[in-house]
């Protein structure tokens, strides 16, 4: 299976020619999550991608810090961020096991569509809980695969060893909440948008 960094860089130009699904969904998301923020807040995402999020949402926080493992798609999403002269998201190429934070920096810690791109979620909740202030928001919206996709999952292997699919970690819901729950978070919202899919979103205050 080709590295994750080299996978996603070679996915940037690609994925940020993709038109967004379901755009009342997206936005429905994004609303939800701006109710969570405020002025004050001081935001990390985490697998930012093109910076298309962190973009619309840098007017309900303080700063966004946007990093993803990918330098090709931190660079797209630098060129976004200066073309629409956005100040307060910062991009920068960066994982949780290779960052320059410090603990407990953020008010809010935020990952869509990217836990299931992890093989050690248990890990990352871990380090995205130190990251936090006492009291700080993790909010995720990701894929729940455990319980369908029978046929992706025979094929993903093949897609895998051709390098035309990156790692893909499959669990159901509730182990996705059980794992956040572990790591030290209260679940305090948990829906689906649109409600159909199978991409759960939750948002989990550091207990
Ligand atoms: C499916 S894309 C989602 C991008 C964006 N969050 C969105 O919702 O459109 C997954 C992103 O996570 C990044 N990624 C994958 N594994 C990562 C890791 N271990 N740490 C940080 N970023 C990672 C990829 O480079 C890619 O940009």
């Amino acid at each position: 299976m080709v590295e994750a960094a080299a996978f996603w860089d070679k996915t940037a130009e690609k994925y940020a020619k993709a038109p967004i699904k379901d755009m009342a969904a997206y936005e429905a998301t994004l609303a939800r999550v701006r109710a969570h923020l405020t002025p004050e807040t001081e935001a990390l995402e985490i697998g930012c991608g093109t910076g298309t999020t962190a973009l619309k949402l840098a007017g309900a926080a303080k700063y966004i810090t946007a990093s993803d493992i990918s330098a090709e798609m931190i660079a797209i999403a630098q060129g976004k961020a200066a073309s629409e002269g956005v100040l307060n998201v910062d991009f920068l190429k960066a994982t949780l096991d290779d960052h320059p934070f410090t603990e407990e920096q953020f008010g809010a810690v935020m990952a869509f569509n990217l836990l299931h791109l992890i093989e050690d979620i248990e890990g990352a909740l871990r380090r995205v809980h130190g990251l936090l202030k006492p009291g700080g928001l993790f909010i995720s919206k990701t894929a729940c695969l455990g319980d369908r996709m029978v046929l992706f999952r025979l094929l993903l292997p093949v897609m895998q060893a051709f390098g035309r699919a990156p790692y893909v970690r499959f669990f159901k819901t509730a182990e996705l909440d059980g794992m956040i729950e572990a790591a030290g978070f209260e679940l305090i919202e948990t829906g689906y948008y649109p409600e159909k899919a199978r991409a759960r979103f939750v948002v989990a205050r550091k207990r």
